[in-house]
């Protein structure tokens, strides 16, 4: 008879809040996770209180260190990507939620849990994965899959019946929905929704459009070790300062922005734009070190793999053997991924400029054009050439 909410402290989740305690006459819980979205948490405090929510049961964790830590550096030692582009911004926030949202259901006692996402999309899966994972027997409540407020205005409607607050930008059509964190803001619907007509500027929020962008470029070095950043410009950082300091970076140069049409886990394609700079550099940079640490072999494995892990996260199945499987392979081919990248900004571009570790397996001496004195025998690649066109020679024969 308790439940804990994933709660924003926006209209939509001040609703549902709202409309729990009326139609399950239970006591709700509020759970608000600062993921670095950078909006002001103690609103979400006070809103809460206002709709009777007990000091005692309100939540407000700050897990942005543990969500670059612990979700996006392992996803980026992948360098996943869904569907060849998507960095996987909102997909990979979930079961961190979800996680959370569990612990504290145990803390107090609660036997049901409830989240914001519509019966249409992705994150409704993702939650609800997560929570089956770690708390099997949990109750669920997706109230967009329930009630009756099936419009804006009938949620509106509802909201001031309620005294619920209702923001005068909201009164009207909202524009688009919004999902923000560390690693980017997302937007969909409404004036995205025709996928030929170019996304409008007032939709971007955290970086300048890359025509705006500074003239001159701007140099900087990640260092990397064991496949995660822990240095910019040489200054040891945090995970989550990192990305910080990434997004600013990103955001003056105009980098990371996405227009993407993708295929939604239930079935459905939707048509979405992403703003992922810090993520984007941190990519990029990712696979610039790996370029010199990385074995042929492993780093082809890796790229095989990266699909079908990008395909787990996005579909829910962070709390999975089989992600963990991946990840365990994934994990032990970074033991070696350590040194400095050095990237060139410029214009909404990220361009690697230089790499360099002291587990390089690059070696001038094999490679030069010039006198390698007798590293690499050239005599060697006419039998290695030989032998790998025998049977292309027998096909050309009878095929000719
Ligand atoms: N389509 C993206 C994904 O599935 C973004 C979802 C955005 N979520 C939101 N509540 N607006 O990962
Ligand atoms: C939602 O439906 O709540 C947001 C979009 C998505 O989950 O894919």
């Amino acid at each position: 008879n308790r439940v804990v909410l994933a709660y924003s402290g926006g209209l939509d989740t001040s609703v549902i809040l709202k409309w729990l305690q009326q139609t399950y006459n239970c006591e709700v819980v509020t759970f608000t996770a600062d993921l670095g979205q950078g909006e002001e948490l103690e609103p979400a405090r006070q809103k809460a209180q206002m709709a009777g929510v007990k000091p005692e049961h309100i939540f407000i964790d700050d897990l942005r260190e543990e969500f670059v830590r612990d979700y996006v550096f392992p996803m980026m030692r992948s360098n996943a990507l869904y569907e060849g582009l998507y960095l996987l911004g909102t997909s990979i926030a979930r079961p961190l939620i979800a996680k959370r949202q569990i612990e504290i259901a145990r803390m107090v006692g609660a036997d049901a849990v409830s989240h914001g996402a519509t019966g249409k999309g992705n994150d409704q899966v993702r939650f609800e994965l997560g929570y089956y994972a770690l708390a099997p027997d949990i109750k669920v409540i997706a109230p967009w899959r329930e009630w009756d407020l099936t419009s804006r205005t009938r949620l509106i409607e509802f909201a001031e019946q309620h005294q619920i607050p209702v923001a005068k930008d909201k009164r009207g059509e909202s524009p688009f929905s919004t999902d923000a964190n560390l690693l980017h803001t997302s937007s969909e619907g409404k004036v995205l929704e025709n996928p030929w007509d170019e996304v409008p500027d007032y939709v971007y929020s955290r970086t300048v459009n890359p025509e705006d962008a500074p003239d001159s470029p701007e140099y900087i070095t990640i260092d990397f070790e064991r496949g995660d950043g822990v240095a910019l410009n040489g200054e040891a950082t945090s995970p989550a300062t990192l990305l910080t300091k990434l997004n600013e970076l990103g955001r003056r140069h105009g980098i990371g922005r996405l227009d993407l049409v993708e295929n939604r886990f239930v079935g459905m394609k939707s048509r979405g734009m992403y703003e992922t700079p810090g993520g984007t550099i941190y990519h990029l940079a990712h696979r610039g070190i790996e370029q010199i640490t990385l074995d042929r072999g492993a780093a082809h494995l890796k790229d095989e793999l990266a699909p079908r892990y990008a395909e787990l996260i996005y579909n829910g199945f962070w709390f999975s053997p089989e992600r963990e499987m991946l990840q365990a392979a994934i994990d032990h081919s970074q033991t070696k991924v350590s040194g400095t990248v050095r990237l060139k900004l410029y214009k909404g571009g990220v361009y690697i400029v230089g790499r360099k570790s002291p587990n390089s397996l690059y070696s001038e001496k094999v490679v030069t054009f010039e006198d390698d004195q007798g590293a690499y025998d050239q005599r060697d690649a006419a039998g290695f050439i030989k032998l790998n066109a025998l049977r292309l020679r027998l096909l050309g024969r009878r095929d000719a």
